[in-house]
């Protein structure tokens, strides 16, 4: 083997040469590396270890998981475009049950609208891209509601919530929430154990947004639709109106894009393609190269 890695050896020197593993970093060559001293040449120690290191790796999140989290991805993605979509239609909010131009917004977007109709204070009209991102957004919002009602009924049946997302004992309060999210500004790495569970702040988001945001958004959405209300009034007048309903809904979209972008950056901190091939195939390593 060492032959074949160094050649020169053959014909010169004598057998076994003296070889010694020092870190040559300060003769420029940064790592550990092998010296022939006979010959005095170097060789990058790694080569010599050519043995294949194996990886164990172990089941980290259901099949169920994994599927219901991705259809939420392209969901929310839909949702998000078209809403925007949607409120470029008419940049104005309003509380209570009616509002049109007539009636004075609770606040107003700063933005031009797709509608010459409505009143910005532009003197020109964006794109009008209402017809299919009304479509997307319905379709996607069903989507979104079978993918979650599925993923809820499946986490309560199989424990899934109670084993995987309620904080375990003893990092139930705040101070166990803090000093996780002291060891993040620190930017301090994830103990062996987050590559096998949540930690509790993660614990505490994942549910938040799975038992607050979500239900919330999808009732005010359900509270705008016309036929819904129409069979379900309740769902309208129980918080405060269908412009009530379209403002809370609009905060609560900017409430899950910010859950969104501290996800993603708190994934890139801590392993992005650990963890995301980790919820795609459902599988973590256990065990790194030595
Ligand atoms: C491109 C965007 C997204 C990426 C790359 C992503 C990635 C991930 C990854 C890798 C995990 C596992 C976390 C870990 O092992 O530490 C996870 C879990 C989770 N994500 Fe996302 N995610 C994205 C978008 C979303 C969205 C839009 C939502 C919902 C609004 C969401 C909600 C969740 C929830 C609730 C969990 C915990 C699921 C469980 O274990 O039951 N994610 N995500």
């Amino acid at each position: 083997m060492i032959k074949r890695l160094a050649p020169g050896l053959g014909g010169w020197g004598s057998w076994p040469p003296t070889l010694t593993a020092q870190n040559a970093v300060r003769m420029g060559r940064p790592g550990r590396w092998l010296c022939l001293r006979h010959t005095s040449s170097w060789y990058p120690l790694r080569v010599a270890t050519l043995s294949p290191v194996r990886q164990k790796t172990s089941p980290r999140h259901a099949a169920v998981v994994r599927v219901t989290h991705w259809l939420t991805v392209v969901a929310f993605v839909a949702l998000t475009v078209t809403g925007l979509e949607i409120v470029i239609s008419h940049p104005r909010f309003y509380w209570g049950e009616v509002g049109n131009v007539n009636v004075k917004p609770a606040f107003t977007l700063p933005i031009p609208a797709s509608r010459d109709t409505v009143p910005t204070g532009y003197k020109y009209v964006m794109p009008d891209q209402n017809g299919w991102s009304r479509y997307l957004h319905f379709e996607a919002a069903w989507l979104l509601l079978f993918t979650a009602l599925a993923y809820g009924a499946w986490g309560l049946v199989s424990g899934h919530f109670k084993r995987n997302l309620v904080p375990v004992r003893g990092e139930r309060g705040w101070r166990a929430i803090w000093a996780r999210t002291r060891k993040y500004l620190r930017r301090s790495p994830p103990g062996r154990q987050e590559e096998k569970s949540y930690n509790v702040l993660q614990r505490v988001t994942y549910l938040v947004v799975i038992f607050v945001l979500f239900p919330l958004i999808m009732w005010t959405g359900l509270a705008m639709s016309p036929s819904f209300t129409g069979a379900f009034p309740a769902t309208a007048w129980l918080v405060g109106g269908r412009q009530t309903a379209r403002t809370l809904h609009f905060f609560l979209t900017w409430a899950l894009i910010a859950f969104l972008v501290v996800h993603v950056v708190m994934i890139a901190i801590s392993g992005f393609w650990r963890r995301m091939r980790a919820m795609t195939i459902g599988r973590a390593r256990t065990e790194d190269e030595l």
